[in-house]
């Protein structure tokens, strides 16, 4: 499976932070916001990713991501010239999706816990798949219904009376024909090519899948000054307590075996001294001996 980010838009709501970087190259704690969904697919498995931005953003991510060859995986960019929907990225990303399935991510979602995106990707067969995840506020997002079988029956964008509390996250799964659905598709009255109506398709067609996801989860917003500000925190809290980094390329590509021990402890010692180094250091440590007590017979 490919992967995309979408990482464009006009991050109005966080000026006059975005006045100079978008606000997906924010810090969120220790690194910039990118990490964080590029993290969840290297670590789901996906190694060959495309980034959509504005024309005046994207020398800034390819100055801070390079083509992604140091971390094993390829990374090609892609313009959005005006935010002309989330489902548009399909459109601008056509000759890199080339008749494959792909996931997309959006650029400001930041998730922590669990395997579910490896699994749902590893499990992926056709179709779409997307998941649900209880919020207070679903009103601000894709809402998804449920019937007593716990089949998804409805999906709506941002209603003022939602039909549950299960919001839609910023990851998506989909077979190869969501060139031609999106496509398909006319633009929402506000002018955009909505990733609901996207899933809307799917859902009609009898073939999207939405998987829960557990309450152990953690989905978190970094739209406003204040999300981000409380996700910055969050990261904080969980790295200080744990020991262990969230939104990580390097390590998730070395635990997908994308990058071999010897290209990582090489690729660390080209970083400045640091904390990040150090953690990456203590990854190198930690990997080594399980491998090695793997090996012990
Ligand atoms: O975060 C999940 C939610 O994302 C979903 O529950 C909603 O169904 C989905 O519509 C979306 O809602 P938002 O209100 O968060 O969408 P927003 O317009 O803020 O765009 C989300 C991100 O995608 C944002 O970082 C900017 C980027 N974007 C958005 C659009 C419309 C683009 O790069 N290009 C675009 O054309």
């Amino acid at each position: 499976m490919k992967g995309i980010i979408l990482a464009g838009g006009a991050g109005s709501r966080l000026y006059p932070l975005t006045l100079v970087a978008s606000k997906q190259l924010q810090p969120v704690y220790d690194k910039p916001m990118v990490y964080y969904p590029l993290t969840v697919l290297i670590a789901s498995g996906i190694q060959e990713i495309c980034l959509i931005s504005t024309p005046h953003d994207l020398p800034r991510f390819r100055q801070l991501l390079g083509d992604g060859s140091a971390w094993g995986i390829a990374i090609e960019y892609r313009e959005q010239a005006k935010p002309e929907g989330i489902a548009q990225a399909f459109l601008i990303a056509e000759s890199f999706i080339a008749g494959q399935p792909v996931a997309l991510i959006l650029g400001d979602n930041i998730f922590f816990g669990g395997d579910a995106f490896p699994r749902a990707v590893a499990a992926f067969r056709g179709g779409a798949a997307v998941f649900a995840y209880h919020v207070h506020d679903p009103q601000r997002y894709g809402v998804v219904e449920f019937d007593a079988a716990g089949r998804a029956i409805s999906l709506e964008e941002k209603p003022a009376q939602p039909k549950s509390n299960y919001a839609v996250p910023g990851v998506y799964l989909y077979d190869e024909n969501v060139v031609a659905y999106t496509k398909a598709q006319q633009p929402s009255p506000r002018g955009e090519l909505e990733i609901t109506d996207l899933n809307k398709e799917y859902l009609r067609r009898g073939q999207l899948a939405v998987h829960r996801l557990s309450r152990g989860f953690a989905w978190l917003d970094a739209g406003t000054s204040t999300s981000l500000h409380e996700a910055s925190a969050y990261v904080q809290t969980i790295e200080k307590r744990q020991g262990i980094k969230i939104g990580c390329p390097e390590e998730a590509a070395l635990h997908r075996n994308f990058l071999s021990l010897e290209r990582f402890e090489a690729l660390l010692a080209r970083l400045p001294n640091c904390e990040y180094r150090d953690y990456l250091q203590s990854v190198a440590v930690e990997f080594r001996r399980t491998v090695r007590s793997s090996e012990t017979p």
